[in-house]
């Protein structure tokens, strides 16, 4: 198989679970106890924290480790948000309409069930939100924005180093999702002024189920849950201290190979989108400069998107119709919709490449991409 959807997950690199092994084999304290077992773990957290610290260039008492970017990004939103209201600042939210579910469904959450206001600002047509579009819809009321860095189906990238500074002039929190971003991208944490940042080890070779909330010092978030107040107190549970480890090696080494791996990235991404295009009447979906370098989305005129999908997948080639992280939705895109893509008679496609996709890969794919449109054309397109 040949998997050209790592905006989905990616696979284990072989040196994040020699990383973990330790902790899943011969060592299995719990990091709060005080014993030398206890220790040992303590110390095993406390070296993954340092890689993520140092991968960001925050302070280790910044990094918050989750159960993933989802957690990350409820824990950034609710608690931001509760906090500042529990201030007194106000109970106004900005989003975007861009955002991953994480995002949008907390926020959303924060309207129906919490008695927030909440602006969800759309993007432009090329899949970029306008920075002073976003700034316009913050009031006197606003405590917090939440934006991503970068998206997850079209890849566009978000202009937050335009956005933070003047929030931060304001006194107003901002909440990044830089899941997709991170090691593909910059991922700037003191220029963007942030005050929460997400995470996820999966999206980089590392295990899944663990990611990373940054929240910086001084900000004030109420917990998601209520326990045994590990983690500055903001995220009780007993630490996964094996996962812990994998995130750290998996954030450590995605910012050490990031320089040569991003032009990498680029080069096979538009050899691929090259090969799509071929097959006619092809669009690339999302502005092209400003994107991620591993993301190629399509428009496929006259094709079902779950068709082609299917099409691929028989020929070996694993690839997305849209956002992956909710697999098996069928639902029309939020994204797509939200950038007035067409949605009748189009089909869209999504393929990212990653750390183990080579020039064979796209080409074969390219092919076997061209071969589907050919037939399913033939065949009336495959719309259901
Ligand atoms: C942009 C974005 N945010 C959040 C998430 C959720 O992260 P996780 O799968 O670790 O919960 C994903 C994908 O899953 C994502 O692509």
């Amino acid at each position: 198989m040949i998997n050209l959807d790592h905006a989905a997950t990616t696979p284990l690199e072989p040196a994040v679970l020699e990383a973990m092994r330790p902790w899943l084999t011969e060592s299995h304290g719990n990091p709060s106890s005080q014993h030398a077992l206890g220790q040992a773990a303590r110390a095993g957290v406390e070296r993954a924290r340092e890689q993520v610290a140092q991968a960001l260039a925050v302070d280790p008492l910044e990094v918050i480790f989750t159960s993933g970017g989802t957690e990350a990004d409820n824990a950034g939103v609710k608690g931001l948000a509760w906090a500042a209201r529990a201030a007194g600042r106000g109970q106004h939210v900005v989003t975007t309409a861009l955002e991953h579910h994480a995002v949008l469904e907390a926020c959303e959450w924060l309207a129906t069930h919490q008695g927030f206001a909440l602006t969800v600002v759309p993007p432009e047509r090329d899949g970029i939100v306008d920075p002073q579009r976003l700034l316009d819809a913050v009031t006197d009321d606003t405590v917090l924005v939440a934006a991503m860095a970068a998206n997850n189906e079209v890849g566009t990238l978000q202009p937050i180093a335009e956005i933070g500074p003047a929030l931060a002039e304001r006194g107003v929190a901002l909440h990044v999702d830089a899941v997709q971003a991170f090691g593909r991208s910059p991922v700037d944490i003191g220029a963007w002024q942030a005050t929460s940042v997400a995470l996820t080890a999966h999206k980089i070779n590392g295990p899944k189920g663990v990611g990373v909330w940054v929240l910086r010092r001084g900000a004030a978030a109420t917990p998601l849950s209520h326990g045994g107040g590990q983690e500055r107190g903001v995220r009780s549970g007993t630490l996964a201290v094996p996962l812990i480890a994998g995130c750290g090696e998996a954030i450590a080494r995605t910012a050490a190979r990031a320089e040569d791996e991003i032009p990498r990235l680029r080069r096979l991404r538009d050899r691929l989108l090259t090969g799509l295009e071929r097959a006619g009447g092809v669009r690339l979906n999302g502005c092209r400069d400003r994107r991620l370098p591993h993301n190629a989305h399509v428009a496929v005129d006259g094709v079902d998107g779950e068709a082609l999908l299917l099409a691929l997948d028989a020929a070996g080639v694993a690839a997305s119709t849209g956002s992956a992280c909710q697999s098996g939705a069928a639902e029309p895109s939020h994204v797509l919709a939200a950038m007035g893509a067409p949605l009748e008679g189009t089909g869209h496609l999504r393929l990212t490449c990653g750390l183990d996709t080579s020039e064979d890969d796209v080409d074969t794919a390219a092919t076997a991409f061209a071969a589907a449109v050919d037939r399913l054309r033939g065949a009336g397109g495959g719309f259901a």
